[in-house]
């Protein structure tokens, strides 16, 4: 079998660790989260369910409160099975609408077509995320709906950076376990500007900054990658945030006879970009070239950092910074603030690499809309 993002690192260390305590209150922020993807409560009456990578399935007990009459719960780490086994069974005591599966997205196998598939928070830091993105997508039946997480260059960017300065800064002689709780002890300031952060701030740091591929390696998988993959297929249903507003007359819709769903919500994607930045904030609409300039100096930062992991020199420290300066000044145009922390950053950055120490102030309360969620209807 070959190596696999999130799936070996969870194995070797006998983790899931995302989200793993029931709270009735979170029932409320999935419910509302499915209002933004278009799943109303009554669409999932005894519909059929697919889900890959269900976690501890916190996530999935909100899904099956909605009634489906067949849920298949996918994962390829036994811990995460096991959570959401005991979960499911005490939220749902005698019920035999679900099961669930121990299996590689790229080894499962059914004839089934399910009315809703749901991939989140697995598809944009796989190896191949768009192989990976395409085998699920197969199981949703045409006029299903596939709800995928995606992960962009630039709503990533404040968390890369963040990993990446944790990562270099902690002591290397401590242990796996010591250096979570050195790294979330240092980004607790950090955590606290997150008021609506459900997960344990232990389990952010395993996830996010100890699995390095995450911040170095791994291609990511955007809004504009998922809609351009599927556009022959499926057309975005719904979204969040929900950024693909359309204010076209209805008849305006379709040319030729064609939809235009896909060409729209592209555009809107470009015009948008930047607000994936900062979560403080809500921009109004940008140039779309702009955007894509900037979309690509971050490519470049992820490249550049992933590179100073294998070389730590001088020169690969600097070409960081220079870079950082390219991004600071494009985002000077629309927002101060979160220039103010890229300048932050920089000063500080210097000083981890001269091993001085280090005032994050301004830094600390940037993180942007880190996963945005994506629902597309089949229609081919
Ligand atoms: C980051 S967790 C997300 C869990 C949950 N969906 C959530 O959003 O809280 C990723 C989950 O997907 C599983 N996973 C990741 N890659 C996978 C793959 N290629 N095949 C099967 N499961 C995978 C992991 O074992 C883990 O349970």
């Amino acid at each position: 079998m070959t190596s696999t993002s999130y799936v070996d690192f969870y194995k070797e260390h006998n983790i899931c660790p995302v989200l793993n305590n029931v709270d009735p209150k979170f029932q409320k922020k999935r419910a509302a989260l499915y209002f933004q993807l278009g799943i109303f409560p009554s669409f999932l009456k005894d519909k059929s369910v697919l889900e890959f990578g269900p976690g501890n399935g916190i996530n999935s007990l909100y899904t099956n409160s909605l009634g489906p009459k067949n849920f298949v719960l996918v994962d390829a780490n036994p811990t995460s099975l096991e959570n959401c086994k005991k979960h499911f069974e005490e939220a749902f005591p005698n019920q035999k609408n679900y099961h669930f599966v121990e299996s590689l997205v790229a080894e499962y196998k059914t004839n089934e077509r399910f009315d809703l598939v749901i991939c989140e928070g697995l598809i944009p830091h796989q190896y191949d995320p768009q192989v990976c993105a395409k085998q699920v997508a197969t199981f949703t039946q045409v006029g299903g709906l596939f709800v995928l997480t995606c992960h962009d260059f630039l709503s990533f960017l404040s968390e890369t950076l963040r990993s990446f300065i944790s990562f270099i800064g902690v002591d290397k002689s401590l242990n796996f376990d010591q250096k979570v709780d050195q790294i979330a002890d240092q980004l607790k300031d950090h955590f606290n500007i997150l008021k609506s952060m459900n997960r344990n701030q232990r389990d952010w740091v395993i996830d996010n900054t100890m699995q390095v591929e995450h911040w170095t390696t791994t291609p990511l998988f955007s809004v504009h990658d998922a809609i351009e993959t599927f556009k022959d297929e499926f057309i975005p249903f719904g979204c969040s945030p929900n950024f693909i507003n359309d204010w076209r007359w209805y008849k305006d819709i379709t040319v030729d006879g064609e939809l235009t769903f896909n060409e729209h919500a592209q555009e809107k994607y470009w015009k948008n970009a930047h607000n994936f930045i900062d979560f403080r904030f809500e921009f109004p609409e940008r140039d779309a070239n702009s955007n894509k300039e900037l979309y690509q100096m971050s490519v470049k930062l992820k490249a550049l950092i992933s590179n100073y992991i294998d070389d730590s020199s001088e020169n690969n420290g600097q070409a960081i910074i220079e870079i950082l300066k390219k991004i600071h000044s494009s985002v000077d145009e629309f927002s101060k603030e979160t220039a103010q922390c890229i300048a932050c950053y920089i000063e500080n950055l210097d000083r981890v690499f001269n091993n001085q120490s280090t005032h994050f102030t301004h830094f600390q309360n940037w993180w942007g809309r880190g996963m945005q969620f994506l629902s597309l209807l089949r229609v081919n």
